[in-house]
């Protein structure tokens, strides 16, 4: 696969061991029941040696994802932090994409995940563009997906579970077959909610919205950053409940993750929007997004964190 590091070292458990030995049991509980807690983020490259971008608030949402699931891990905040810095360090890397899991292992197989160990893992992967170089300029088509997101009393979208990509695989999938490069899903109120990776923002007369909390988003930390970059821009950015057709009167759309960083979009379900091509605020938003990876921007919010 394209970016494992094959000849590499990644963490398991609090040691470094060789990239094929890090194997896990068939019957260990994750494989069957979904119960894992991950993270997915980045370490740029930049003209001071490779830096992670939010390393404290990935980790922080690890935890935490880990806590609503009731899972001890056994390591700390700081200590996980440190194990992200060393996997870079260890593989000689300049830029990465860091895996961070923790998962339920091997030990029963009953539904009840308590009386299984709490495995904790950190890979590191070299990962470029994740919608394609082409997409950060231009944009991307996309379509509603016929699949909701989880009712907030089903699966928590606040916590970052495999189990939760089941949904996005079939959001992901379906995009795919009928030639888009992604798929927005609805919540199960028909609202606005994320694509199957990214969460969503919207700019109509120069106001940008985001849907909020309660329709079924991951608390995105790219989405974050640009709440954040738009408020110290000077708009208002508005997290609300969106109503679908919101989409298509839209002057500009944009996605936001960390693999998908800031992606215009430029058709929903085979509509234009705005002038069907990257917008003017999105550029911006890009613009000041990718010149603190660069450090063409002061990063006055301190989301770098050099390895
Ligand atoms: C379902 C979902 N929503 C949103 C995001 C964006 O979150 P972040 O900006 O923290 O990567 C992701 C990516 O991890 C995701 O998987």
């Amino acid at each position: 696969m394209s970016g494992f590091l094959e000849d590499g070292k990644l963490w398991f458990n609090g040691e470094m061991i060789n990239w094929p030995d890090a194997k896990i049991h068939v019957m260990s509980h994750v494989l069957h029941y979904g119960s894992s807690v991950f993270e997915g983020m980045r370490c740029y490259s930049t003209p001071k040696g490779p830096a992670h971008f939010r390393l404290h608030d990935h980790i922080r949402r690890l935890l935490d994802s880990a806590r609503i699931y009731q899972m001890p891990i056994k390591y700390s905040q700081q200590e996980l932090e440190e194990a992200c810095s060393d996997v870079v360090k260890v593989n000689e890397l300049d830029a990465a994409y860091l895996r961070p899991i923790a998962f339920r292992g091997y030990g029963s197989l009953g539904v009840d995940p308590t009386p299984n160990p709490v495995d904790v893992v950190i890979a590191a992967m070299r990962w470029g563009k994740y919608l394609g170089d082409e997409a950060i300029n231009i944009g991307v088509d996309v379509r509603v997906s016929s699949w909701n997101r989880m009712r907030g009393n089903t699966l928590p979208a606040m916590a970052k579970c495999a189990a939760n990509y089941m949904n996005s695989q079939l959001i992901v999938m379906e995009a795919k077959r009928d030639g888009y490069v992604e798929g927005i899903a609805l919540d199960a109120n028909g609202h606005v909610s994320e694509g199957s990776g990214e969460n969503i923002f919207v700019i109509r007369n120069g106001r940008i919205y985001t849907p909020s909390l309660s329709s079924s988003v991951l608390p995105g930390i790219t989405r974050d950053c640009v709440i954040k970059l738009a408020t110290d821009l000077g708009y208002e950015v508005e997290q609300a409940a969106i109503p679908r057709e919101l989409l298509y009167i839209a002057d500009e759309v944009f996605f936001t993750g960390t693999a998908a960083e800031v992606s215009p979009i430029k058709s929903i379900d085979g509509i234009p929007i705005g002038a069907g091509r990257r917008g003017p605020i999105t550029e911006k938003l890009q613009q000041r997004f990718f010149g603190i990876l660069s450090l063409d921007v002061e990063d006055k919010h301190n989301w770098l964190t050099f390895v």
